[in-house]
């Protein structure tokens, strides 16, 4: 059994997974598409071995919850029941942002321990396998396995919902600007119980299923005929879609502060003036802005003087999990 440590990224959604046909499998009800950013990831160092009586977990130093180190737990015993075996692990992970607050550590966290763990457990899974191990542990993980932009497939069983890399056009040279806003606690539902609030209580659910599905359409017909306008219309047009059905959930569900507007109302102030930066926002308050790059450095400058934001990380596409060799004990 050798010490492993793994490295994910963080992924923002452009076509957008809300809710699951199957909460067991987590099989979602639709398709969805995200770009994974490379400034934005998890670290994390898994070893098992009979040291261990029991399984330890470290997250952030000790920043976290007993249900999130269970989470954890529940992910290396599907692991150890992958590959066969009981010992119990020690599992050290770091972030380099904050958790919980809509940049998805979820994500990048259950793609980084799912590498690590089956690679200390003595397994090597293709990619395709190790996204579907991630998506039992967070849904959006399966695209922090395949990195760079990624479709996650709906799936009618659970052996054919995984992710695979796309391809976007190379001249868009596109950027990604992650504009932390307000308060970084963490939110107060998990996505997980917030998907499940809004399929069962938003009279809108039914319809904007099938909405995501044309959307998705629309956005591979905009990356193939390269059209830059539409495909950030579907990005706005998606991230409308979910905050739609966040608000209309019983109770309601709003992830957005008044800096999430302020960003909105000045980006469609610049587009005006021939600077085109879309907008998206998953589960919190955060705005993430694709543009390209030859607009990021207005973009970053006009942004940066509302009051309320406090930071801009400004991201390429990344690449997918990997290891590493910097353990984190
Ligand atoms: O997979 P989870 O539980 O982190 O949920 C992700 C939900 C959104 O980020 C809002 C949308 C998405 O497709 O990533």
């Amino acid at each position: 059994m050798q010490k492993t440590t793994a490295r994910a990224y963080s992924n923002i959604a452009l076509v957008k997974y809300w809710g699951k046909q199957d909460a067991g499998l987590r099989l979602p009800m639709n398709s969805s598409v995200a770009i994974a950013l490379d400034q934005i990831y998890t670290t994390t160092t898994v070893e098992f071995g009979d040291q261990y009586s029991k399984d330890l977990v470290e997250i952030d130093g000790d920043q976290f919850s007993d249900e999130e180190s269970q989470r954890v737990i529940d992910h290396l015993d599907r692991v150890r029941k992958l590959v066969g075996i009981h010992l119990k692990a020690k599992v050290v992970t770091k972030n380099n942002f904050p958790k919980g607050a809509g940049a998805a550590s979820s994500a990048s966290g259950f793609a980084a321990l799912s590498l690590a763990a089956t690679k200390a457990a003595g397994i090597n899974l293709s990619q395709k396998d190790l996204s579907i191990l991630a998506r039992f542990g967070s849904g959006s993980a399966s695209r922090s396995i395949t990195g760079g932009v990624s479709i996650w497939y709906t799936g009618q069983n659970s052996q054919d919902s995984f992710a695979e890399a796309i391809e976007l056009p190379k001249e868009w040279g596109l950027r990604v600007l992650l504009v932390f806003v307000g308060n970084l606690k963490s939110k107060k539902v998990s996505t997980t119980e917030g998907m499940a609030r809004t399929k069962a209580t938003s009279p809108y659910y039914p319809v904007a299923v099938k909405e995501a599905g044309k959307n998705l359409q629309r956005l591979i017909n905009s990356i193939k005929d390269k059209n830059w306008s539409e495909f950030g219309q579907v990005v706005e047009d998606e991230c409308y879609r979910l905050h739609i059905l966040c608000m209309t959930t019983r109770p309601n569900l709003l992830y957005w502060s008044n800096e999430t507007v302020a960003i909105f109302q000045k980006l469609l102030n610049l587009r005006d003036h021939g600077i085109t930066g879309y907008f998206t926002v998953d589960a919190g308050p955060h705005v993430h802005i694709i543009c390209q790059q030859s607009d990021a450095d207005q973009i970053k400058s006009d942004l940066g003087k509302i009051t309320g934001v406090n930071k801009i990380v400004d991201c390429g596409i990344s690449g997918p999990a990997q290891t590493i060799d910097q353990h984190l004990f």
